[in-house]
């Protein structure tokens, strides 16, 4: 049962193209000294690559980043500690989002 259950799910996210690891389409986190980071590797890249931040709109301002992982924790079921959260929203609006350095 337990596995029939398992290959379901995979079955479900293999056919969104979202088995793949963060590797198999090259497409990796920008690197980055802020603690988000790392955390954001571990955390952002288990379903889909880094590509989904990339393609998000480069003026996209913090609450939109704060709202993006929080809805990948109530939607997605993302294995993500809370205290976890604040530090990869300040990577990702730092680093795709509004406050990217010019
Ligand atoms: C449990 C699996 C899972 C994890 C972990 C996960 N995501 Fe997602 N993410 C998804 C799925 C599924 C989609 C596609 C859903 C859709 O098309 O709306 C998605 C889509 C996205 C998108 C595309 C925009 C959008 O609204 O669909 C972005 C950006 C994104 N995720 C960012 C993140 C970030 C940042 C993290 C880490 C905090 C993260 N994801 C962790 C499952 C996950």
């Amino acid at each position: 049962m337990k596995i029939k259950t398992f290959l379901a799910s995979s079955l479900a996210c293999a056919a969104l193209g979202l088995v793949t690891p963060a590797s198999a389409d090259g497409v990796q986190l920008k690197t980055s000294d802020l603690p988000g980071y790392e955390k954001a590797q571990t955390n952002c890249t288990a379903c889909h690559s880094a590509e989904y931040m990339q393609y998000q709109p480069p003026t996209a301002p913090r609450p939109y980043w704060d709202a993006m992982v929080k809805r990948m924790k109530a939607v997605f079921k993302a294995p993500l500690d809370d205290a976890d959260i604040p530090a990869i929203v300040d990577y990702l609006a730092r680093t795709y989002g509004n406050e990217q350095p010019k």
